[in-house]
């Protein structure tokens, strides 16, 4: 096999000098932080979202290509109303604050997931960071909102069934490749780490695609708890994997 053209692509067997190029977040515990402190849930919520700031910030001196974070998955929407509520005003909240630095960053905005369920003003606030920032090359942030990886892989299943139908492809010639390009990620790298902070330890339906050779890591810190050396504590773990992809 071809040497990879950069360290960064790809880490070799040793490890040595990866940097992972696409690290997801599943960004847990808000809810248990701020209780632990006697405070509501939002305010968990907000200090998250400052964790999420950091974190961005400390991916992208890393050298991480792209950055994604579940924000809120397709099944969040079983949270008491008044929760979504404070959740999409957050939303609404740190696009304004924060957009304008992140284009000045050269952070291009992506959302994977359907936020076209969001109230309509936060749909179209989304929608407008993501145009504004789409010339952006510096680094990706996918932020996954209303995201279920069962759900992004059947919106996947249909698009090539319709083509199939159309006859545009022959059902035989569906391969991964062509499923990936179906896909809400089809524009991010592969992804190679995947952290879960609040010591859950399942995926609850994030990336299930994605993740099938990503490097798994699991951390008991909440989310408001995590932040730059958090995530270079992680990247350092992620250098001392050995990914095999089923070789030897
Ligand atoms: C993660 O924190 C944020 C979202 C799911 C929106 P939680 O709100 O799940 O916090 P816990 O898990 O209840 O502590
Ligand atoms: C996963 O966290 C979703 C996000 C972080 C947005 P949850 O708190 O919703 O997951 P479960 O319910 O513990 O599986
Ligand atoms: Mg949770």
């Amino acid at each position: 096999m071809p040497a990879p053209a950069s360290a960064k692509e790809r880490p070799d067997s040793t490890g040595a000098s990866a940097v992972p190029r696409h690290v997801a977040i599943i960004m847990d515990g808000n809810g248990r932080w701020a209780k632990a402190r006697g405070l509501p849930r939002v305010a968990g919520h907000r200090e998250g979202a400052e964790a999420a700031r950091k974190v961005l910030r400390a991916a992208g001196e890393a050298g991480v290509e792209c950055l994604t974070l579940y924000a809120f998955s397709s099944e969040n929407w079983r949270r008491p109303e008044a929760e979504i509520n404070d959740l999409m005003g957050l939303l609404r909240f740190y696009i304004g604050a924060e957009l304008n630095s992140l284009h000045r960053e050269g952070v291009r905005l992506r959302i994977i997931g359907d936020h076209s369920a969001f109230q309509t003003d936060v749909a179209r606030l989304v929608d407008d960071a993501v145009a504004k920032t789409a010339g952006n090359r510096r680094m990706t942030l996918a932020v996954a909102l209303n995201y279920g990886a069962r759900a992004e892989i059947v919106r996947a299943a249909q698009a090539l069934a319709h083509r199939a139908a159309v006859g545009e492809i022959a059902p035989a010639q569906i391969d991964e490749a062509m499923i990936e390009g179906a896909l809400d990620t089809r524009d991010l790298p592969p992804l190679d780490l995947l952290i879960r902070t609040s010591g859950e330890v399942r995926l609850s339906n994030f990336l299930l695609w994605q993740a099938a050779y990503a490097e798994l890591i699991f951390v008991d810190t909440l989310w408001p708890d995590f932040d730059g050396d958090c995530l270079r504590a992680a990247l350092v773990q992620f250098k001392a994997r050995e990914r095999r992809y089923g070789g030897l």
